[in-house]
């Protein structure tokens, strides 16, 4: 069998370095059935950064690892991957910036990615390359010469050509991801974006079907391959982290029998906490036998920082934070309780089976594990309620929570104060029929569907 060589920007090296959110658990697990590489930057910058990779190897699993120039990395990771792609794919024009110098860095930076990995590919490998950062480098590889078979997923949605547009390289980058074997996105709707995107860039060059590109002679498969998680280890997790684990323990004693609302995001706009605390403080307005009933803890460890609109996010939170408890604490209750602190993945699984009602608002977002975590980490048989954004990707499948708009501060109120009274029988029948969905689309599907259609291609 062909071995996997996955490339993602960061990697997760299991004992060494912690990796934050989906792609990491995704590509982890892909390895751990499969073996292979896993190649990508170290998370160390050094100013004369030669191309030698670092390999180390662990768990079956080879890491290879380049550092990166710091004068480089901080316009292609807070710049063009944060500030550019990241605003642009999620939907939000205002946060969106574009600098042609920050473009040049991410270009330097695939390149780097490229020729320290293309020596390091054997013939027969197949290589899939993750996420929004590294559009350019299958075809940065082809250019080297590398003929091995050559995926990519996005992780995030995928645009409409009508927004992407504004990209002045967008025709660039459509073209760059026409150079894989396989493009792979988590929904129909990011798969029709890009359909709209090559439409819009090739014309009649192109022919788009379902599944499959034509142009220039070629084919390249096109699908959608939403992530999964692992249920049967969450639960396992969340289950003896409930029992066993110190910080789960306080976090229950804290609540003092008061019902449980929980968010665990990381601090992104994209999350749509400014919506989600407005959307509370309605609850609270609208619902006075909730005072002093009710707890939400929201966890959002910080992240991009050094972007300028996830500072402005954090200011405006802890504005929000700070004015619902002023209005409603008392001298016992602290309404919202808000944390920037990052917990250990199994701590807060114990954190989710805890909780009452799971809420997961984002204003877009790619597909959203935390969803699909809160529901595999419940007790089944006293089971909590999930508020979940049509926005988004997970809720094409989990279509038994209660889907809401997240700029809809009433209906979310509504939906919260529903999850919280929802009579035990139905709580037992949606989390039945979400895990149903769970089991179906693994992680497992996930890696196995997107590797099969790789090598037909
Ligand atoms: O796909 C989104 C993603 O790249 C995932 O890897 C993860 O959820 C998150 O963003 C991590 O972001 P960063 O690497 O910028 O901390």
């Amino acid at each position: 069998m062909s071995r996997l060589v996955a490339v993602s920007n960061r990697v997760c090296i299991p004992g060494y370095s912690i990796a934050p959110g989906g792609l990491a658990v995704g590509v982890l697990s892909a390895l751990r059935q499969l073996g292979g590489m896993w190649f990508g930057w170290s998370g160390n910058h050094r100013d004369d950064a030669g191309v030698e990779p670092e390999t180390i190897d662990k768990e079956g699993i080879r890491f290879a690892t380049i550092d990166l120039p710091s004068a480089r990395f901080e316009p292609f990771y807070n710049g063009f991957c944060n500030a550019t792609l990241w605003p642009l794919h999620h939907y939000f024009p205002g946060a969106f910036r574009y600098d042609a110098s920050e473009f040049e860095a991410y270009m330097a930076v695939n390149r780097a990615f490229a020729n320290a990995l293309a020596p390091l590919i054997q013939d027969g490998d197949t290589v899939w390359v993750h996420d929004y950062h590294l559009i350019p480098l299958g075809s940065l590889l082809r250019q080297l010469g590398v003929r091995a078979r050559i995926g990519h997923f996005l992780h995030i949605p995928y645009p409409n050509i009508a927004v992407l547009r504004i990209l002045p390289v967008y025709a660039e980058l459509v073209r760059d991801l026409c150079q894989y074997d396989l493009v792979g996105f988590q929904t129909e709707e990011d798969l029709e974006g890009f359909s709209s995107a090559v439409k819009g860039v090739f014309r009649d060059e192109a022919s788009i079907g379902s599944d499959r590109i034509e142009l220039a002679g070629r084919r390249i498969g096109i699908g959608a391959f939403p992530i999964g998680v692992d249920v049967d280890v969450i639960a396992r997790q969340a289950g003896a982290a409930a029992r066993e684990d110190e910080q789960v323990r306080r976090l229950v004693a804290g609540l003092l029998g008061r019902k449980l609302l929980l968010g665990v995001d990381r601090l992104d706009y994209s999350k749509g906490l400014v919506e989600r605390f407005a959307s509370y403080r309605t609850l609270l307005e609208s619902s006075p036998e909730l005072l002093g009933k009710v707890s939400y803890i929201q966890i959002a460890p910080l992240s991009r920082i050094n972007v300028a609109a996830y500072a402005e996010i954090r200011d405006a939170l802890e504005r929000a934070a700070g004015h619902t408890n002023g209005q409603y604490a008392d001298t016992d209750w602290t309404p919202v309780r808000y944390l920037n602190k990052d917990f250990p993945h199994a701590t807060l699984s114990g954190f989710l089976r805890m909780a009452n009602v799971g809420v997961v608002t984002p204003v877009r977002d790619g597909m959203n594990l935390v969803a699909k975590e809160f529901v595999a980490a419940q007790d089944p048989e006293d089971p909590g309620a999930l508020v979940l954004s049509s926005m988004a990707g997970s809720a094409r499948e989990l279509t038994d929570a209660l889907l809401v708009n997240p700029y809809d501060r009433r209906a979310v109120a509504l939906a919260l104060r529903q999850a919280l009274a929802m009579p035990l029988a139905e709580r037992r029948m949606r989390h039945e029929a979400m895990m149903k969905v769970l089991r179906v689309n693994s992680i497992s599907r996930w890696y196995k569907s997107f590797m099969s259609r790789l090598a037909e291609e």
